[in-house]
């Protein structure tokens, strides 16, 4: 079978039966992709309750589609008493709000899925891990379900050894969408946007080559509106055998150098070297180079279901091997060690440049 099916044919497995889901939280997120996954994979889930903070917010969500409608703290108490038999929570709520009701989730001995990531900073994250048996509670990296990751992944070993990568994430990200508005929770102070943007690219690393660890960083503010900083420039090291080089380049404020291979507003251009030749891997397309740089296999087009994937691999929890790792509170830790070293390294002899934009 070739691998892109094989991949589908893995995620896509049935469920044995439908969980009784309640999704908590009505923002943008929740009710744009996580939403409709959970009604359109009707195997794994039966949707039935809507929590948000405000009654407004929760009932224009869920356009009123047979779910039982939960706001606010009485809401919330309602849904972690039982009384609606729910099976799993799947937490999407800003990030400043996500460990307070995972936790007290998973203290009422609810199963729990939660957007990523695990938390703000590894000690948060410390703490939810010690409250919870991490047998009842996922973590959904949907990056790590992306296609083309993957499908890389698989192809890794046609380079034979590795020997080096880079990683650009870079983008001139508008100051109009709403990930950027100053008000938002994305970029309040106790935001840490850094995190919530950055382990998406960390999972995609660390699908593709395994374990990877921050050498060195130089991070400088090109909007110092962005805070606490905007562009970073990593080394990193994959611990292949023998250990890869890489470099991670990081911007919101700088333009995309190559054409964009998927719709949304992040991607990663990786490239990955060997013995025996390149990988050029995008969220939308794979391209195996030989060592002259030809092309000798390519794939694109890809727009793979990836939140549904993940949230299918959380509904199978830990009766799917593989898959059920994916979303593991561990792997989730580790994406977020990467990002909170980028955050912290002693800045040592970093030179920080700022000016305006
Ligand atoms: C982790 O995040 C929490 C919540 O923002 C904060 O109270 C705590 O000080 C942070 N811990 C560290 C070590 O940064
Ligand atoms: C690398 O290329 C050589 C020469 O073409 C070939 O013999 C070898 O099998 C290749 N290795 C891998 C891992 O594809």
């Amino acid at each position: 079978m070739n691998p892109l099916r094989q991949i589908e044919s893995d995620h896509l497995a049935p469920c044995s039966r439908p969980l009784r889901v309640a999704l908590v939280g009505a923002g943008a997120f929740a009710r744009k992709a996580h939403l409709p996954s959970l009604r359109e994979h009707a195997d794994c889930f039966e949707v039935v309750a809507l929590w948000s903070r405000t009654r407004a917010s929760a009932e224009a969500a869920a356009d009123a589609v047979g779910l039982a409608i939960l706001w606010g703290e009485d809401g919330w108490a309602d849904l972690l008493s039982g009384r609606l038999s729910v099976e799993l929570l799947d937490v999407v709520l800003p990030i400043q709000d996500q460990a307070r009701f995972v936790r007290q989730a998973l203290d009422a001995n609810l199963a729990v899925v939660s957007e990523k990531p695990i938390a703000r900073n590894t000690s948060e994250a410390q703490e939810l891990l010690r409250s919870a048996p991490s047998r009842g509670w996922w973590v959904a990296e949907n990056w790590r379900f992306e296609p083309a990751f993957l499908l890389a992944r698989a192809a890794l070993p046609a380079l034979g050894e590795v020997l080096s990568f880079s990683a650009s994430a870079q983008s001139l990200m508008p100051e109009d969408v709403p990930l950027m508005r100053p008000d938002g929770w994305r970029m309040a102070a106790d935001g840490n946007w850094i995190v919530d943007v950055g382990v998406h690219f960390v999972a995609a690393l660390r699908l593709v080559l395994g374990e990877v660890e921050l050498v060195h960083v130089v991070r400088q503010s090109l909007r110092p509106e962005l805070q606490p900083f905007d562009t970073f420039a990593a080394t990193l090291r994959a611990r292949t055998a023998p250990f890869a080089l890489g470099v991670w380049l990081f911007s919101l404020s700088v333009p995309k150098a190559t054409p964009r291979t998927i719709s949304g507003l992040s991607d990663l251009d990786l490239q990955i070297s060997g013995r025996n030749g390149t990988l050029v891997v995008s969220r939308g397309a794979v391209e195996l180079r030989d060592t002259d740089g030809r092309t000798r296999a390519a794939s694109r087009g890809f727009q793979g279901p990836s939140v549904a994937y993940a949230l299918r691999a959380a509904a199978r929890g830990g009766s799917f091997g593989a898959l059920a790792a994916a979303v593991a509170p561990l792997e989730a830790w580790k994406d977020l060690e990467l990002v909170e070293a980028v955050l912290q390294q002693d800045v040592g002899e970093d030179i920080r440049v700022t000016c305006a934009y």
